[in-house]
């Protein structure tokens, strides 16, 4: 039996492979309350622009309010031989309304129709994410709040290279999670134009008002092109670029924990809540968030990969390799939404155990740097100079199997004669992170003050 959609030019209906690989609703019915507010707008316009009739306008409503009920109530039955969420809803709206839901598609397609529901979509899920990252951003300024002067050790090529305070590698992540929220601000403005109303791909022949549903729909304004308008899934592309860049932030910091709890380490403590224990080794508390949140990145940038290699080859304008559009993108969604949770609740349970930082940072002549600079400050020297007389003091101190401070006054100035002993004084971790007190240093007064703008740029109240 030929399909009731398209069965006027068509003798016998679509076989059952057919209807499976056509079928988009699995997933696509996600979409359910942004399709039937795009309808409800498009109807609205209608009405006003004289195109249908008040009571028909009026019937369509009606019948959508009751579609929108069904499907949240759970009582709505999707078919997959409806294909779509939007022919699933207008089918079940002629079973309530009749006839004047056959008139609710003029003047549009169903491919201005998808790209309206997925901006919709979008924005809501670029919402969400950003409350996620705001939470993930409260919970790490606590800890550099916590930690503005806990001392640990920061790492180059992961060797200790200078005392850093624990505060201030919280506030890093401030930063870059503030740039990711910036990434999908921008998107979210830049997707916020409707396409509705484009039609097929050349616009329509009926008196219709774009800017007036744009406007009903919370878009700025009417994407200008209509070919461009069913065509574009660039801020799906943003959506998922953002949310890769993002996700690897996350991945960089769960591999941080990863290594911070391990015994070697031991710079920190997962709470229990986020902690997994073996099956056999009882001694074990396994960082299997952290884990999951580094793996599931992948995904994430898989997402992107798919859906621009799906794009890539695409002539304008719809081409049904778009229905595949959608699944990356709520795939990306759930799975950055999870790790944004995951990690703000491992951050704010976070136990820091002070001591083995501040014990990490004084191991590996981590001040060398400072001494360096002493000698440049007080005794006038030139920084290479200054460098190479350090390391001499470093392996001096290297073969006698002790540290730079353990160095007497004497086994100094055998090396530089000048150094006096306010050359000591620099070598503990405590003054070097003092010292630090440039824009954007690991001093703990500018933790604090980090950590207060950042309250005041990127935290509501
Ligand atoms: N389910 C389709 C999609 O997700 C809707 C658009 C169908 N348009 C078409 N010309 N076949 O892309």
């Amino acid at each position: 039996q030929a399909s009731t959609m398209w069965g006027g030019r068509f003798k016998s209906g679509p076989s059952a492979i057919m209807e499976k690989i056509n079928a988009s609703i699995g997933f696509d019915k996600r979409f359910y309350r942004q399709d039937i507010m795009g309808s409800k707008a498009h109807c609205t316009m209608l009405v006003r622009q004289g195109i249908l009739s008040e009571d028909d306008g009026r019937a369509i409503l009606d019948g959508l309010d009751q579609v929108l009920q069904e499907i949240e109530a759970g009582q709505f039955e999707f078919k997959a031989e409806l294909e779509d969420i939007h022919m699933n809803v207008e089918a079940r709206l002629a079973e309530i309304v009749g006839e004047p839901a056959g008139r609710l598609h003029t003047a549009r397609s169903r491919n201005d129709q998808v790209a309206t529901d997925f901006r919709l979509w979008t924005r809501d899920a670029i919402d969400l994410i950003d409350q996620g990252l705001e939470g993930l951003q409260r919970a790490l300024v606590a800890q550099a709040e916590a930690h503005a002067e806990t001392v640990m050790p920061g790492f180059t090529h992961l060797q200790a290279a200078q005392p850093i305070t624990f505060g201030h590698h919280m506030m890093a992540y401030v930063e870059m999670v503030g740039r990711d929220r910036g990434r999908f601000s921008d998107c979210r403005t830049r997707l916020n134009e409707s396409p509705l109303g484009a039609a097929a791909l050349a616009g329509t022949s009926f008196p219709i008002d774009r800017h007036a549903t744009a406007e009903m729909l919370g878009f700025d304004r009417p994407c200008a092109n209509s070919l461009d308008a069913v065509s574009d899934r660039d801020f799906a592309l943003e959506f998922l670029s953002a949310a890769s860049i993002c996700a690897v932030h996350l991945s960089r910091l769960a591999e941080e924990l990863v290594i911070w709890t391990t015994a070697q380490f031991a710079f920190v403590r997962l709470s229990d809540g986020f902690s997994t224990g073996s099956s056999i080794m009882p001694q074990k508390r396994n960082p299997d968030a952290a884990e999951l949140v580094r793996a599931k990145a992948g995904r994430v940038i898989g997402d992107l990969n798919s859906l621009l290699i799906v794009m890539k080859g695409l002539p304008l304008a719809y081409s049904k390799d778009m229905q595949d559009d959608k699944e990356p993108v709520f795939e990306a969604f759930d799975t950055l939404e999870l790790c944004i949770a995951a990690m703000a609740g491992m951050i704010s349970d976070l136990e820091v155990n002070t001591e083995r930082c501040r014990e990490a940072a004084s191991a590996g002549f981590t001040t060398a740097t400072d001494l360096a600079d002493w000698l440049v400050r007080e005794l006038n020297m030139p920084f290479r100079k200054a460098h190479h007389v350090t390391g001499s003091l470093v392996k001096m101190a290297e073969d006698k199997g002790c540290d730079l401070p353990d160095l007497s006054l004497e086994e100094m100035q055998s090396v530089e004669p000048g150094i006096t002993e306010g050359a000591k004084a620099v070598l503990t971790v405590e003054a070097s992170v003092r010292s630090r007190t440039s824009f954007g240093g690991t001093a703990p007064g500018n933790v604090r003050s980090a950590a207060h703008a950042a309250r005041d740029v990127f935290l509501a109240d």
